[in-house]
């Protein structure tokens, strides 16, 4: 069995956890489809009934596609859980997302929610992020190359600007993404996220400190979970 076969494992369990009532940050990225097409499995089998809050157009597009009844996050009070892939985690639960470029509205639904569930096949458990995978940090349009300069000499990084068919890349929010390679990987992501954050013209970036309560990795036949702080289970 291949990577999707270990996503799916993961987003199916990820449903799983999901009541009747609640209210359900929905990710962006092909893990999170997984488990907006186990929602739908579970809306015909059992009735299940849940308010979703998309957190790019693209899950909001599939959201509608297959029925699922959605509110914007502004109206959506108490998100129970909030269910999202990764695209590299660590020991400590530190997280690099934005692969998909949906980096700020997924971090502003993981904020405004009580219990944030990440999504992973194997390969995205590192020890050390950074190194193959590039950190996304978006950016405002307006002088985005001074940005990208400060970036490159303030955390000392490679940064590239992300492009889609031949233009610069504009994020749902209207942003450029910057992916900066770490080639020796992050010694520190929470420093390097406070390091960042201050930098004039950075709007986020796709270190999520903090903001992984459960991490369900699927493997080919059953899935392995990590509560944070730490508590190891395999089912
Ligand atoms: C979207 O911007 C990302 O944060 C995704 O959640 C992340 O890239 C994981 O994507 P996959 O589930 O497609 O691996």
């Amino acid at each position: 069995m291949g990577l999707d076969e270990q996503k799916k494992n993961a987003a199916v369990h990820a449903v799983s956890l999901i009541r009747t009532g609640m209210t359900v940050g929905l990710g962006t990225g092909t893990t999170a489809a997984f488990a907006l097409h186990a929602i739908r499995e579970r809306m015909e089998r059992e009735g299940l009934v849940i308010l979703g809050v998309c957190t790019s157009s693209g899950t909001q597009d599939l959201a509608n596609r297959l029925s699922i009844p959605t509110a914007p996050l502004s109206t959506a009070t108490n998100i129970e859980i909030y269910i999202d892939g990764a695209d590299q985690i660590d020991h400590d639960g530190n997280i690099i997302k934005g692969g998909g470029g949906a980096l700020l509205r997924e971090k502003l639904v993981a904020v405004n929610s009580a219990r944030r569930v990440i999504m992973t096949d194997a390969s995205k458990r590192v020890d050390k992020l950074g190194g193959r995978v590039f950190l996304p940090i978006e950016v405002v349009r307006f002088g985005h190359d001074t940005t990208i300069s400060r970036i490159a000499s303030g955390v000392r990084c490679t940064p590239h600007l992300r492009r889609k068919g031949g233009v610069a890349f504009v994020t749902d929010e209207g942003n450029h993404i910057v992916d900066c390679e770490f080639p020796d990987g992050i010694a520190s992501p929470p420093s390097l996220a406070q390091t960042l954050d201050a930098i004039t013209g950075v709007v986020e970036t796709g270190l999520f400190i903090g903001l992984c309560d459960l991490l369900i990795v699927g493997s080919d036949t059953s899935v392995h979970l990590t509560e944070f702080p730490r508590k190891e289970v395999i089912l």
